[in-house]
């Protein structure tokens, strides 16, 4: 039986990495798609791709600081399937740079879209599902939520902001039927990772590789479907057993 039969889900960074293997495996699993990114030519192009195989899917051009284009994407998915069932919070970026020279232009963008925008999208859906009777949020921390890391000041407090904001909601909402919680990858090869020294990070992972976007895919799903269905307000660290050391 599939997993995820007829759930609408709206996936933030859904059109690359974690966010587009999730989108592949969560269509297979039944889904109907609401992918959202600012990266409109490769989300077009992804769209196509998962029609092509017979999934439903709808891509909306958005950057998720943007409030009201936030608010478009759900009446959209509202007018599109005619409810929604999971939010995923997976957009991201990584900023690696000495604190020291962190500005606070750059420190406020990573926060805005890592952190600020999870809460703004996450309201949207808590408002949605209070309505529905019930629905599932996943939001993508990191390892880094739970660790320190030098030089990604603004990324690793915003990912752990992601934890404790996951807790809150959660506890808030557990009486009513929405379940929150977040996947926490350790390094995984996608472009996020840029041109960082892959051998570094593979001899920083006790299993001596870096995860693939398909396993953080199934991560997903497990949070995303019923299968999880007692476990709300905390994370599923999946990471190569980093931060097991
Ligand atoms: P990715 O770069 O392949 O995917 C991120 C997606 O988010 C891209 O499609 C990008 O266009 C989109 N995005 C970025 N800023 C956006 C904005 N303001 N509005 C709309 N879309 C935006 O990278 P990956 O690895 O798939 O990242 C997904 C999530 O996983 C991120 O939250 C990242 O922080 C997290 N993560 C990734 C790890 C890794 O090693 N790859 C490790 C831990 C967490």
């Amino acid at each position: 039986m599939a997993k995820l039969k007829d759930k609408v889900v709206i996936i933030t960074g859904g059109v690359s990495g974690i966010g587009a293997a999730s989108a592949e495996l969560f269509a297979e699993e039944g889904a109907k798609l609401v992918l959202v990114d600012m990266n409109e030519e490769l989300g077009n192009s992804f769209v196509e791709e998962l029609k092509g195989k017979g999934h439903e899917a709808i891509f909306m051009a958005a950057d998720v600081t943007d409030h009201d284009r936030v608010k478009e994407v759900f009446e959209t998915t509202r007018s599109t399937y005619g409810k929604l069932d999971i939010l995923f919070n997976n957009a991201g970026i990584g900023e690696v740079k000495p604190s020291e020279e962190l500005d606070y232009a750059e420190w406020r963008k990573t926060v805005e879209i890592d952190l600020d925008a999870v809460f703004y999208w996450s309201q949207f859906a808590i408002k949605e599902f209070l309505k529905s009777g019930g629905g599932v949020i996943v939001n993508t921390a990191s390892m880094y939520g739970w660790v320190g890391s030098p030089g990604s000041a603004a990324y690793n407090a915003a990912k752990g902001g992601v934890i404790n904001l996951t807790r809150s909601l959660g506890l808030e909402y557990a009486e009513r039927h929405i379940r929150v919680n977040a996947l926490c990858p350790g390094f995984i090869e996608t472009p996020i990772l840029g041109d960082t020294n892959r051998e570094f990070l593979t001899n920083a992972t006790p299993m001596k590789r870096l995860g693939t976007p398909e396993e953080m895919a199934k991560a997903a799903l497990f949070l995303a479907s019923d299968d999880s269905s007692f476990m709300t307000g905390n994370s599923l660290i999946v990471d190569g057993g980093y931060t097991a050391q």
